[in-house]
């Protein structure tokens, strides 16, 4: 057992503490939030992440898990403490570091002894090496001190299980005993471990990102040829999914990548290369074709409507920027319901878990009860989020509720041929000319 703390109880910091507690170690979560930190303290998690609650009830209640919103209180037995606290995106896409610094400033004034710092949160590269400075300039008096670089590979959605087994965990340090320290904390995970120096591993989280973001780029460039070549991406992904090298995940077409991190950190490491006179023509790309993406289903409803949108109402089935979630950031729903509206259109949408998100940031558009209050009387439904219950719907239900049967299916979930068969007017993405569909019957 260790004792550890974790400054920021934000998604990734909640799911550290909590995982940790539950390998059987003492953690303190501070948050500066204190309405967080109280209502932490009464069982309710600041965001929906499956199986979370239950995790840090468990551990709560065993005494493993505690919470604070005093810096003494963290810092007085702690062995490793955490840095989980947010990096949002600045005005030129660099990541805005103002809450590392607040929680390596507010840490240092009250060590008492040494520890090993550890970021988690998705930092610049070289940004280990200032935090440590930022630590021995505020320490009132100095105390030794190790800075780890530990970033997170988590999804939301699945975030318990992916911290539980991950495929591998990567820290960066100079100082070889901290480094070995913080393996042993991760032996329980039963992952390969890759020791490296500290840029080298806050350049893996970002490169890893962009990795994956390119993946999603790539299709969904393909499914734009494939749209005027009559050719079906989703068995393009299938046939090229096979083949080791490539691996099918992260080739799912759809309108494009969203959340909290992709968009952030392809900006971030774009902006980082640019600062020291590099082109990253590849990330610019990456970027570019998931913004148009967004435009899609929009571009292709003025098609079928005439180029007219102007009153026409239209739902979006699902908001969040993935299931499983109820994160809005950065969600392509969002983008959608701005460029419908610009354009005139009456905006609605449903989703099972992100409404009073949406409803706090988006009032104009109108939320419904269920899926089939959502398509009723609509002129045309865009799915956007690819949720289980809306790939049960019964279709035919679907279409007698709906003004005009028009159904954009943004993320693939649907048969084509079926739903043409029902009566709908369908498109998807990729799929045969226009995505309607190709002649094989999908
Ligand atoms: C991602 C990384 O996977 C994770 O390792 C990192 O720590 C944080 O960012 P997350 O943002 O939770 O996790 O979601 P993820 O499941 O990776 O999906 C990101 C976005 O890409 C979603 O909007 C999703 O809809 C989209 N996506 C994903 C696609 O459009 N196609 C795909 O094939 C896969």
């Amino acid at each position: 057992m260790k004792n550890i703390s974790v400054i920021g109880v934000g998604y990734v910091g909640l799911v550290t503490a909590a995982a940790f507690s539950d390998l059987g170690n003492r953690v303190v979560a501070l948050d500066i939030n204190e309405e967080k930190i109280r209502n932490l303290e009464s069982g309710i998690m600041p965001i929906y992440e499956p199986g979370l609650a239950e995790m840090v009830a468990r551990n709560v209640r065993a005494g493993r898990l505690s919470f604070t919103t005093d810096y003494a209180v963290a810092a007085k037995d702690a062995e490793f403490v955490f840095i989980c606290v947010g990096t949002p995106e600045g005005v030129d896409g660099e990541a805005d570091l103002q809450y590392v610094r607040m929680a390596a400033e507010s840490l240092a004034r009250v060590m008492e002894h040494p520890l090993i710092v550890i970021n988690k949160s998705t930092v610049p590269v070289g940004t280990g090496d200032w935090v440590a400075e930022i630590i021995r300039s505020t320490q009132p008096k100095p105390i030794e001190f190790a800075v780890v670089s530990c970033p997170e590979f988590l999804r939301e959605g699945s975030a318990l299980s992916d911290f539980m087994a991950p495929d591998r965990t990567v820290l960066g340090s100079e100082n070889q005993s901290a480094a070995d320290a913080v393996a042993q904390l991760h032996l329980p995970l039963r992952a390969p471990i890759v020791v490296t120096d500290l840029r080298t591993a806050e350049m893996i989280k970002y490169a890893s990102n962009a990795f994956l973001a390119t993946k999603i780029s790539f299709i969904n460039e393909i499914a734009n040829i494939c749209e005027s070549l009559g050719a079906d991406v989703e068995e393009v992904a299938r046939g090229m999914g096979f083949d080791k090298r490539i691996g099918r995940s992260f080739l799912s077409a759809g309108v494009g990548y969203g959340g909290s991190c992709f968009p952030k950190d392809v900006k971030a490491l774009k902006h980082m290369a640019t600062l020291r006179g590099k082109h990253p023509q590849l990330l610019q790309a990456v970027i570019e074709i998931n913004d148009f993406q967004r435009s899609i289903p929009v571009r292709k409803l003025q098609e079928m409507l005439g180029g007219n949108l102007n009153g026409k109402v239209i739902g979006l089935l699902g908001l969040a920027f993935k299931p499983g979630t109820d994160d809005m950031r950065e969600a392509p729903a969002l983008s959608i319901a701005e460029m419908l509206r610009a354009q005139g259109a009456i905006v609605r949408g449903y989703d099972p878990v992100s409404m009073s998100n949406v409803a706090r940031t988006h009032p104009w558009i109108d939320l419904r009860q269920d899926a089939y209050d959502l398509v009723a009387g609509c002129d045309a439904v865009i799915v956007v989020t690819e949720w289980n219950e809306f790939k049960q719907l019964d279709k035919e239900r679907v279409r007698d509720l709906m003004a005009r049967p028009i159904l954009i299916d943004g993320r693939n979930i649907y048969d084509p041929a079926y739903m043409r068969s029902i009566g709908f007017e369908y498109r998807a993405i990729g799929r045969g000319y226009n995505g309607e569909g190709t002649r094989n019957g999908n």
